[in-house]
């Protein structure tokens, strides 16, 4: 039968989340920005293992009442089934545990997918930072969650 965990980032699982980084991303995170995240002392980095195959993490730092999402992704063959959402949820769990009360993350005007993804956890958009990304230039969404 098949299996689905969620489990802590590692180390050897780098490669397989540069292959879905890459494929998600106009600007993708290097490897060392992972590696970063999995030793944070204040970060929560996840995957998402389905069959013995990883198809999703996510990365989030907080610090005392606040959270600040810095990366969410599903491999393409994966979306719409659900996916995110337990990352979301594990993310939340972990959080509320931690003391935190907020959730802020930022996104591509044109990422309409994502916002809405985010719009269903209560996710509401804040203010916008002028061009925030590059490839091409475009403001972000900051939107801020209450969980
Ligand atoms: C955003 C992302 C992580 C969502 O992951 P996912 O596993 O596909 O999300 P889920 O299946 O849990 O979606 C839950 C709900 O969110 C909404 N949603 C998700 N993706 C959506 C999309 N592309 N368009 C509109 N609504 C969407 C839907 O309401 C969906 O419920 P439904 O499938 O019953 O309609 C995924 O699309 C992704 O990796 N995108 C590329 C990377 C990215 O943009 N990351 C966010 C950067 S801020």
């Amino acid at each position: 039968m098949a299996e689905f965990i969620i489990r802590e980032m590692q180390e050897s699982d780098i490669p397989a989340i540069m292959e879905i980084e890459r494929s998600s991303f106009t600007t993708p995170w290097s490897e060392i920005s992972f590696l970063n995240e999995i030793c944070k002392k204040y970060g929560i980095s996840k995957v998402s293992v389905f069959d013995g195959k990883l198809i999703g993490y996510s990365c989030v730092n907080y610090v005392l009442h606040e959270s600040h999402i810095l990366n969410l992704a599903v491999h393409q063959d994966f979306r719409k089934r659900g996916v995110g959402t337990i990352l979301m949820n594990e993310m939340i769990r972990e959080l509320k545990m931690k003391g935190c009360v907020f959730m802020y993350l930022e996104v591509r005007v044109s990422n309409t997918g994502a916002q809405a993804f985010y719009e269903r956890f209560g996710f509401t958009a804040e203010s916008r930072r002028k061009k925030y990304y590059a490839h091409p230039d475009e403001d972000a969404l900051l939107m801020m969650g209450r969980i």
